[in-house]
């Protein structure tokens, strides 16, 4: 089987070579029908959909076309994520004031996050980490504006978390619903979405009502090509099947590691498809890494880390500030690489190293159990 991503085949063969036909290649029909597709797909008004040319842009154009939010103030979100949500934070002109983790489900901690608002805080950015649940009815007492990051996850797409709120997606070719890079919002209402429109495309075409803002400029470029929407568009054909595949991967090893309490899943795993696996690890990771190498075991480590943790971003907050997320980076580990992540991998092959791993703990701790 070829490594992830794995866009070969007819099906995006003639995608590709249905745009190259048209002879149009950006703000045409393809972006128009992928951007129907996925309201259809997500069960909303067509209208509030938006593509644009990643998960980043995604996100930082909700934050700036959301009215609600007073621009410089600050956004709650959590302190383990991938560096593009701060980034995206920042870039639309909000502070990011990182939070802890719930301990059990390692999305934002509800607790952690009221403890850090004050009068500075205009709302709340979660984040589906890896296909993880966030504390919906937690977060929802907090009583801010939410906008939610799901771009690392499309597991449990059909149950979205703040039907109310809008999300961002990544279509990032390390992504279940990958095509290379793209990003697609779903906007809170059809007006958000008309102002991210109007943004992706150089802040023009804003729609009447909102002209006469002058708090939000020209937005730059941040359209989607036909092709990436093209080929988005069979990725979200297959989005079912790679879930279904996710899926079984999780019960494979949810079945092998649970007795040996090798997993780190967050809580509310059984109600999602996750895209990432976390084990535990017992060990530094260095060893675990080392062990896990010898056992065949493609594994993570570091892939997304407690933002604190990223040389560029310690200005956010210190470690010691989040002891969950601290835990999360030295305790966890991702089964599977980029190459062969749980919605691609054989489910055969993911027996085998549900099987290596129960020997890896072995290993591990009885070298604990020598160095004592
Ligand atoms: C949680 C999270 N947010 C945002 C992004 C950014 O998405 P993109 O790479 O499409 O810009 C990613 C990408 O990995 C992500 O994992």
């Amino acid at each position: 089987m070829r490594d992830w991503p794995d866009f070969s085949g007819t099906l995006y063969e003639e995608a590709v070579a249905r745009v190259l036909r048209s002879g149009c290649y950006t703000e045409g029909p393809e972006t128009a029908a992928l951007e129907r597709q996925a309201a259809g797909m997500f069960g909303v008004d067509p209208g509030r959909v938006v593509a644009v040319s990643s998960g980043t842009a995604a996100l930082e154009l909700i934050l700036r076309a959301s009215h609600w939010l007073r621009p410089g103030g600050a956004i709650l979100m959590p302190a383990v994520t991938f560096t593009a949500t701060a980034q995206a934070v920042e870039a639309a002109g909000y502070r990011a004031v990182l939070c802890d983790v719930d301990p059990e489900r390692w999305t934002l901690c509800p607790a952690d996050a009221k403890r850090r608002m004050n009068s500075q805080t205009v709302g709340i950015l979660s984040v589906d980490l890896d296909g993880a649940k966030p504390d919906v009815a937690g977060l929802l007492e907090l009583n801010l504006p939410i906008v939610s990051d799901a771009c690392a996850s499309w597991g449990w797409c059909h149950d979205r978390s703040f039907p109310m709120a809008s999300s961002a997606y990544s279509l990032n070719q390390t992504k279940i619903a990958g095509c290379g890079e793209g990003g697609l919002v779903v906007a809170e209402s059809c007006l958000v979405a008309d102002e991210i429109r109007a943004l992706r495309c150089f802040g023009e075409e804003r729609p009447a009502a909102l002209r006469r803002r002058a708090d939000i400029p020209g937005g730059g470029n941040r359209k989607m090509t036909e092709m990436t929407a093209a080929m988005a568009q069979v990725s979200l054909s297959l989005l079912r099947s790679r879930i279904e595949r996710a899926r079984t991967n999780q019960g494979i090893l949810w079945l092998g590691l649970q007795d040996q309490e090798l997993i780190a899943a967050p809580a509310a795993a059984a109600e999602t498809a996750l895209h990432k696996f976390r084990a535990r690890i017992r060990t530094n990771r260095k060893e675990a890494e080392f062990a896990l190498a010898g056992l065949k075991v493609p594994c993570q480590h570091r892939e997304v880390s407690p933002l604190y943790a990223h040389p560029g971003l310690a200005c956010y907050g210190e470690g010691l500030g989040f002891p969950n997320a601290a835990r999360f980076l030295r305790e966890t580990v991702v089964l599977g690489s980029r190459g062969q992540p749980l919605w691609h991998a054989d489910p055969m092959d993911v027996g085998r190293w549900s099987q290596a791993m129960r020997r890896f703990d072995d290993k591990v701790t009885s070298k604990e159990v020598r160095n004592v």
